[in-house]
């Protein structure tokens, strides 16, 4: 089976980070957040993957060129303009030769999808739709289905007092090709609130199938911290990198990093990071590739991409520090802090409650205080 990841959106609810790459190409763990996805792909035998972009596809095509050091044929197909999750889908029509797997591209999961195409296959459904249970239902779409699991209504983020259930979509559906009849070509579509509920008004079989399998999608700063650490807890299988220190701390090649500094697991450090006397790093947190900690910082809980540099004293907490950045000494980054691309902070700010800095800037010593 192919599977067609829609990866088109802006990622506007993780700006700053999403300025100059899109959604799947965030770090999570060192590696693009889709190189998770396309592991779990093949994790389930799916080797062939289309995906329909939009914002900023060189960025994608570039990393991952056409798949083959992956094992993996992928195939890219750019909408001039946004032409919704349907007509993403519909865009890439050519290339689907009967049912196939969709995948919104900000989705991580241990769904069985050999199991799920099972059922679809047992039920005879034109489409399934994977569900998960959340405890805040307002942010997703709701999907109603009857004792059966057939799919009764969808109720698009809604406000609380018009929640039905906690199951949601999860954004992975099976879908049968000549379903794709019914999107308009060249148009924005959505599946949500567009082909879905029209198939289910028509009569067609369609089908919710609900998993208590992990799931969570990297929508907002917030949700992109705990990803991280789902993965560095070990909540999500075979997502780790390989090269163990010890139990839960993981270095890449050529780190150089003080005896007198304490990595407290879960740590990932990337290959070239320094770390220098008295740092004390308690995880969950994840350094990039060729970055340089100075002595005396105290890093909890916190995600640094690659190429930044980390003066002496400075406090992280909880929060996200993007590529190339410099952090002079002493300063305070906590409490949802992100900092995005090529930022330089000022010794002695104190940046904190979800506080973000957009790319480029430069913030003066003792500029921001809460
Ligand atoms: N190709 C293409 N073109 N892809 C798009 C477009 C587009 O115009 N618009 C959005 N996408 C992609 C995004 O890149 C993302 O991977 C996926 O479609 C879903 O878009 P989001 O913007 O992330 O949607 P959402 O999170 O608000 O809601 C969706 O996902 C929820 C689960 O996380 C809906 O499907 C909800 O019903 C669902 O519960
Ligand atoms: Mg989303």
């Amino acid at each position: 089976m192919k599977a067609v990841i829609l990866v088109g959106g802006e990622g506007t609810r993780l700006r700053p980070l999403t300025c100059n790459r899109p959604k799947p190409m965030i770090p999570v763990v060192n590696r693009p957040f889709l190189d998770h996805v396309l592991d779990y792909l093949k994790r389930h035998n799916i080797y062939d993957v289309i995906l329909s972009m939009c914002y900023k596809p060189d960025v994608i095509e570039g990393y991952f060129g056409d798949g083959s050091h992956l094992g993996m044929n992928i195939t890219y197909v750019v909408e001039k303009s946004p032409l919704g999750t349907a007509g993403g889908v519909k865009n890439v029509e050519r290339y689907l030769d009967g049912p196939c797997f969709v995948f919104n591209g900000d989705i991580l999961t241990d769904l069985d999808l050999n199991a799920m195409l099972q059922v679809h296959q047992e039920r005879g459904a034109t489409v399934s739709i994977a569900l998960t249970p959340v405890e805040d239902p307002t942010a997703y779409g709701l999907v109603e289905t009857d004792g059966t699991g057939r799919v009764l209504g969808f109720i698009e983020k809604p406000g609380w007092d018009r929640v039905t259930t906690n199951l949601i979509n999860a954004g992975t559906y099976i879908i049968e090709k000549e379903v794709l009849r019914h999107v308009p070509a060249d148009s924005y579509y959505m599946f949500e609130h567009g082909l879905f509920p029209s198939l289910v008004q028509r009569g067609d079989p369609v089908f919710g199938y609900p998993s208590s399998a992990y799931w969570i999608d990297i929508g907002t700063p917030e949700k992109y911290i705990n990803v991280q650490r789902d993965l560095l807890v070990g909540k999500v299988a075979k997502a780790m990198p390989v090269g163990c220190l010890q139990e839960g701390v993981w270095l890449g090649d050529g780190c150089d990093i003080s005896p007198m500094a304490k990595l407290t697991p879960p740590v990932v450090l990337g290959a070239r990071v320094t770390v220098e006397a008295n740092v004390s790093i308690t995880g969950p947190v994840t350094i990039g590739d060729d970055c340089h900690i100075g002595p005396e910082s105290v890093i909890e809980d916190a995600i640094i991409w690659q190429h930044t540099t980390i003066g002496a004293g400075v406090k992280m907490k909880r929060c996200v520090i993007a590529r190339g950045c410099t952090v002079r000494d002493n300063a305070w980054i906590t409490n949802n802090a992100i900092v995005a691309d090529e930022c330089e902070i000022g010794s002695g700010n104190r940046l904190e409650h979800g506080i973000k800095i957009w790319p480029n800037k430069v913030i003066e010593p003792n500029a921001i205080t809460f």
